[in-house]
């Protein structure tokens, strides 16, 4: 596709295909040359353990045009470290911190004219995954591995973009096991979750907030963002094992002292949830999603935190700190974004 044909201010959250990927392959016991495909296709031997298995395990990281014209990439150290702990998670071979960094630079850098103009609220987000490429026919982790790097330019992750969405969440699902693989980024966590997610969608939520599964008690997260809650100018988010540690709310709580905030990271009683004055969901698709509502669907009680249905004020400044750091329009003090020429 032409880049001039793309409505950059109307793109959702979704595959568009670009010029290339990057791959590189872990064989003999040790990392190849990156090597760069145009084909949207991978090679695959039918017993591979990937396939069967569920050795798989990815990333998501966003590229960003600043205001200057300058490419930014936000905290891609950070996704290299959980890519670590993920590979590590499933017995895969993990990929050093710089080939993984390198493998980023170079899938933004050749896919350029897909990273969407300044001031349209786009950005190219990054995919990264890693799959177990040995044939397996035992439960037994592989000794080949591939990660591969795609691009797609990207919008909102829920089509209200930054207005309040509604939220369920119900203690008939969980996400992960409380000792399982919750807290590490597996497509299998994602396979678990799908039957939660489109009951949600058919219900008319968004996303279902997803309910601690050991004691069943308290918050956990929300669909594939963490979850985080406003009271007393204090910034609190869930403290749990069962939930990914996500990047954009590690940054949001830097900002929200910043800001001069307190900030908890606890556990956080699903009945508090009535005390608090905002609610939102982060990650990286996700950026800050203000919630407006949340209802359990298992007593129907109702929790409301945006009447008007606009975002409320600390959400909103966060969100625009968050934004304006990535775009170049503040100055970045914690040194998140690598510029690339
Ligand atoms: N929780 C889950 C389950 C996710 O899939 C994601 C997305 O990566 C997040 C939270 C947010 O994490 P991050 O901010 O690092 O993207
Ligand atoms: C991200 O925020 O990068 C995610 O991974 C969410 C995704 C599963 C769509």
């Amino acid at each position: 596709m032409k880049e001039t044909e793309i409505d950059w201010a109307n793109l959702s959250f979704s595959y568009m295909p670009t010029d290339y990927n990057v791959r590189c392959t872990y064989k003999d016991g040790k990392w190849g040359e990156i090597e760069v495909s145009d084909s949207e296709y991978v090679p695959l031997h039918i017993a591979a353990s990937c396939l069967h298995y569920g050795q798989e395990s990815f990333e998501g990281l966003k590229a960003f045009r600043g205001k200057d014209g300058k490419v930014r990439i936000f905290r891609m150290e950070e996704n290299a470290k959980r890519f670590i702990r993920s590979a590590e998670g499933i017995k895969m071979q993990p990929m050093p911190v710089e080939l993984f960094c390198e493998m980023v630079r170079k899938v933004v850098k050749l896919n350029e004219r897909f990273i969407p103009p300044y001031g349209t609220g786009a950005s190219l987000y990054i995919r990264p995954l890693e799959i177990g490429i040995s044939a397996r026919v035992g439960v037994k982790p592989a000794d080949e591995y591939m990660v591969i790097m795609l691009v797609t330019p990207v919008g909102p992750y829920f089509k209200e973009g930054f207005k309040p969405t509604k939220v369920c969440m119900s203690r008939e699902y969980d996400r992960v096991a409380p000792k399982g693989t919750g807290s590490i980024k597996v497509g299998g966590n994602y396979a678990a979750s799908l039957v939660a997610g489109e009951k949600a969608h058919d219900l008319g939520y968004s996303v279902m907030l997803y309910i601690d599964p050991k004691e069943k008690k308290y918050l956990d997260e929300c669909g594939a963002a963490n979850f985080f809650g406003i009271k007393d100018n204090t910034y609190i988010t869930p403290f749990s094992e069962s939930i990914l540690p996500s990047i954009t709310n590690m940054s949001l709580t830097q900002l929200a002292e910043d800001l001069g905030m307190k900030v908890e990271r606890r556990q956080i009683p699903v009945e508090e949830l009535e005390t608090f004055e905002e609610a939102s969901a982060c990650g990286t698709a996700a950026v800050c999603s203000p919630i407006g509502e949340i209802d359990d669907l298992d007593n129907g009680k109702k929790y409301i935190f945006s009447a008007n249905g606009e975002a409320g004020p600390m959400t909103t400044a966060l969100y625009n700190k968050l934004r304006g750091i990535q775009y170049g329009e503040e100055e970045d003090v914690h040194g998140w974004c690598e510029v690339i020429d």
